[in-house]
């Protein structure tokens, strides 16, 4: 499935700085160690490339979008455009990282395909993303304000959001061992809900006039409300899958 969303950095580091700050734990179990190289794969606006360099790693970061990739390199990271599912790179890092990214990737064997052979024999892989029941509330609500409106066309949603056991398999067929892997509720606070689905939802509601994504976000508020939204505001329901594993 072709990759839709579309990542403009100056909203994503305005509203949803989140995702990189609440990602510490993550480059914590990377370790990363002086001189290794790492890929910072879907590097984003490489903030968390920035953090793994400045443990003294050598660090290259990839990402499908071509804004993002620019900022990183304005922050002075080796950056440059490439999808997780088609990697120039042979048994070459010691050491993958990727935060948030791996749950946009709907073909997730083509995916850990082009991980393993990145990565050099006894090499790393550390990651974070969305896991199963990620945002439910908000995709069920998405999937039903679709039905609600024919004319919007069909639902496609874009994520994959695997449980333990289907990720440590896949990982084990291509000839991982997965030493740590944890599925990780995360209740999340978000000023706005409308924020968020400008930012996460643009390539599910691609095909609608401007007119009608207004009415899409303010109906999945109101069917979203009775589940995530209480006096202490917007709580997203993240639910991460957190895994570290070693290419055998
Ligand atoms: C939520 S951002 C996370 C960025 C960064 N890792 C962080 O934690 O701040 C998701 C990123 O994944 C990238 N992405 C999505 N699909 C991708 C793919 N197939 N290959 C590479 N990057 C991808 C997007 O362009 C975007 O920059």
């Amino acid at each position: 499935m072709k990759e839709t969303n579309s990542w403009n950095p100056n909203e994503y580091s305005k509203h949803t700085a989140f995702v990189s700050q609440l990602a510490m734990p993550v480059v914590d179990l990377l370790d990363p160690k002086k001189g290794e190289k790492v890929l910072d794969l879907g590097c984003g606006d490489g903030t968390l490339a920035l953090e793994i360099q400045s443990k003294g790693a050598d660090v290259i970061g990839v990402d499908l979008s071509k804004e993002m990739v620019e900022v990183a390199k304005s922050k002075g990271i080796k950056a440059f455009v490439a999808s997780v599912t088609n990697l120039p790179f042979e048994s070459e890092f010691d050491a993958i990282f990727s935060n948030a990214v791996l749950h946009w990737v709907k073909d997730a064997n083509l995916a850990v395909q082009n991980i393993a052979k990145s990565l050099k024999g006894g090499g790393r892989f550390v990651a974070e993303f969305g896991g199963k029941g990620n945002m439910q509330s908000v995709v069920e609500a998405m999937e039903e304000v679709f039905k609600m409106h024919p004319e919007f066309g069909e639902f496609n949603n874009p994520w994959y959001f695997p449980s333990v056991n289907e990720y440590k398999k896949l990982l084990e067929e291509f000839g991982f061992k997965v030493e740590y892997i944890e599925l990780i509720d995360r209740p999340t606070p978000m000023s706005i809900l409308a924020k968020w689905l400008d930012i996460f939802a643009n390539g599910i509601c691609q095909n609608l006039t401007n007119k009608q994504f207004e009415v899409f976000k303010q109906e999945v508020e109101e069917i979203a409300k009775s589940k995530i939204y209480s006096n202490r505001g917007w709580i997203l329901d993240y639910v991460r899958l957190r895994v570290r594993a070693t290419k055998l």
